[in-house]
């Protein structure tokens, strides 16, 4: 058996924070944040909000169009950097939400590359049978982290969050291949130093903005658009395909550029390339299944075509995951 992704859903706040908003927060402007990134606005979560609570109602709308009973349900994978709490995982606070009461529920942090960890981790799970149906999500209340006295990074970040049930499929269809990697000595160039064990919340942590992202924007770029490069080859060459082959590239949405480099450099066609990073910016992990999502809803998305998604996130983590739907 393959794995499959059987349904899709997603979810946003209603909140939007436009780049005329940002020019009177920080020193800014609209032409700046199009040119440089392609992002127009963003959704931002109102006060009283969380992140499970978007994740649930994708989730609920991928259970559906998967036509699957939420007790059917044995693995929820939850990536997020912005969880509700620390404890317990926010898969086990949308597990009670869903009433999934059957499945073994965990987070996955590894930033904007959670989603294709966490289909990763299921698709072996699903083929050697340990799994049936899994849920995995990526969701983020990045707004929460964002510091809007920093022009660098808050015009980059938005909410939202996506969802999708993988189940077994007979082989040629669904997941053909997945590869994740991460490296771990680029920490400081894209993190979040406090609120953990080394810099807990302390009046002196928080008044220092320690809890916020922090990020090198031009070295996350360089290294994102080769890693994504590098694995998207690894992972068409495991799967048996040629850049021809695609027929849908969804790239992690963190910068228009960044996207069009990417699509290059693999030499996939535009008309194959996937955005909406001028609506949501960069909502990391939830970018992936979100975008996945709208393609499905919007009927761009056939049986039999060749998709291929590919992230880049901090930590480092990439990966990259092929599949025919
Ligand atoms: N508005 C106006 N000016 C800004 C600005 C903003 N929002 N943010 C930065 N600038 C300024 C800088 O201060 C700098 O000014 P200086 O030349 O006077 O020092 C100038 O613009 C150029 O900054 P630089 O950081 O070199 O710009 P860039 O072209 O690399 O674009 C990013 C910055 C963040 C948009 C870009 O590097 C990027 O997208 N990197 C990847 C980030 C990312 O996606 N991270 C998540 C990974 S998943």
């Amino acid at each position: 058996m393959n794995a499959a992704i059987l349904g899709t859903g997603h979810s946003y706040p209603e909140g939007i924070l436009t780049n005329a908003d940002l020019e009177k927060i920080v020193e800014t402007s609209d032409e700046w944040i199009t040119s440089r990134t392609g992002i127009k606005q963003r959704r931002k979560a109102a006060p009283g909000e969380y992140t499970s609570q978007f994740a649930a109602r994708a989730s609920q709308e991928a259970i559906k169009r998967a036509g699957i009973d939420p007790n059917e349900i044995d693995l929820i994978l939850c990536a997020t950097v912005t969880p509700d709490q620390i404890l317990p995982s926010t898969a086990c606070l949308i597990q009670a939400q869903l009433g999934a009461n059957k499945a073994a529920a965990m987070d996955i942090v590894a930033a904007c590359s959670g989603f294709l960890y966490g289909l990763s981790i299921a698709n072996p799970m699903i083929r050697c049978g340990q799994v049936k149906y899994a849920l995995v999500i990526g969701a983020e209340l990045l707004t929460r982290y964002v510091d809007y006295t920093d022009r660098s990074t808050c015009v980059l970040f938005g909410d939202g969050a996506g969802a999708a049930i993988l189940g077994p499929v007979e082989e040629g269809r669904g997941i053909l291949a997945a590869r994740i990697r991460s490296d771990g000595r680029y920490e400081e160039q894209l993190y979040a130093p406090g609120g953990g064990t080394k810099a807990g919340f302390t009046a002196e942590t928080i008044a220092r903005g320690d809890h916020f992202f922090k990020m090198k924007g031009n070295e996350v770029f360089k290294v994102a658009v080769r890693s994504m490069a590098e694995i998207s080859r690894g992972v068409l060459c495991e799967a048996g395909l040629k850049t021809e082959d695609i027929d849908l590239f969804i790239p992690h949405q963190a910068n228009q550029r960044i996207t069009d480099a990417v699509s290059n450099a693999l030499n996939v066609d535009e008309s194959k390339v996937f955005s909406n990073i001028a609506q949501h910016g960069n909502t990391s992990s939830a970018s992936i299944p979100i975008g996945l999502d709208e393609c499905v809803e919007s009927g761009r998305v056939k049986k039999d075509d060749v998709i291929l998604m590919a992230s880049f996130g901090g930590g480092f983590t990439w990966g990259a995951v092929a599949m025919r739907w």
